[in-house]
């Protein structure tokens, strides 16, 4: 347990450095490329209700992707409703106590990964809400969206060995994300 907090942290505080763009600019090339799909490396457990992600995938028109180098004015609508759905975004404030207990809920059939709900989801709220560069006035929330990336990619590096599929390709993408490539883009 111990280890892995330092590990967190120190992952945290490489990442927490790198800027948005930094990050996008990044998952340009780095992040590309790859050979061997995330979710072929470790399955994750759905963190939201499958039932509210349907509903706010549905609500939100899927945007072509975002030309190669232009700047992003907003965050995931779609990720954005799913956190309002479950009442943890409220007036543009994420709530911590909300989303844990909505998660280790969601996560609960999965015994191994339930026991690192807590710890990964407290300290993604904290990289995400502690972050000035996420804060917009205008559109759907970065902070919602960075939130949830983060989980996935935390749930992601801390795959339990019994579902981890050990094969150098996969070596390979722990290792760019633990650079600074989001989930989705290695999804
Ligand atoms: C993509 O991956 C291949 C094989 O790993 C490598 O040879 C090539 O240089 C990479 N291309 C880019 C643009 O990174
Ligand atoms: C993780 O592995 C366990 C044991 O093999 C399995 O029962 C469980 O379904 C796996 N979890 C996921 C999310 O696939
Ligand atoms: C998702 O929500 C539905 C409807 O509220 C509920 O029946 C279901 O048990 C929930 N699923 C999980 C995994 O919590
Ligand atoms: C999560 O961890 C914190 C601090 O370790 C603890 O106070 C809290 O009770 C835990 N919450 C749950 C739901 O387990
Ligand atoms: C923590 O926040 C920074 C800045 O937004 C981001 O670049 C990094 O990817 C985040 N860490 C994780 C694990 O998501």
């Amino acid at each position: 347990m111990e280890d892995k907090l330092f590990a967190l942290w120190t992952l945290g505080i490489v990442l927490f450095a790198s800027s948005v763009t930094d990050v996008l600019m990044m998952s340009e090339s780095l992040c590309k490329n790859n050979t061997v799909l995330a979710r072929n490396c470790c399955r994750l457990p759905g963190i939201i209700n499958q039932s509210i992600v349907d509903e706010c995938d549905d609500k939100f028109p899927h945007l072509p992707p975002a030309k190669p180098g232009a700047k992003k004015t907003e965050g995931s609508c779609v990720v954005e409703c799913m956190y309002k759905a479950i009442g943890a975004f409220q007036n543009s404030k994420l709530d911590l106590d909300i989303t844990v207990q909505h998660v280790l809920q969601t996560v609960e059939k999965y015994p191994n990964f339930q026991p690192l709900v807590n710890e990964t989801v407290s300290w993604c709220f904290r990289n995400a809400t502690e972050n000035p560069t996420l804060q917009q006035t205008t559109g759907c929330s970065f902070v919602t969206q960075e939130m949830n990336d983060c989980v996935k990619k935390m749930l992601f590096i801390s795959c339990p060995p019994a579902n981890w599929t050990s094969k150098p390709e996969c070596d390979v993408l722990k290792g760019k994300m633990a650079e600074g490539c989001t989930y989705s883009s290695l999804y």
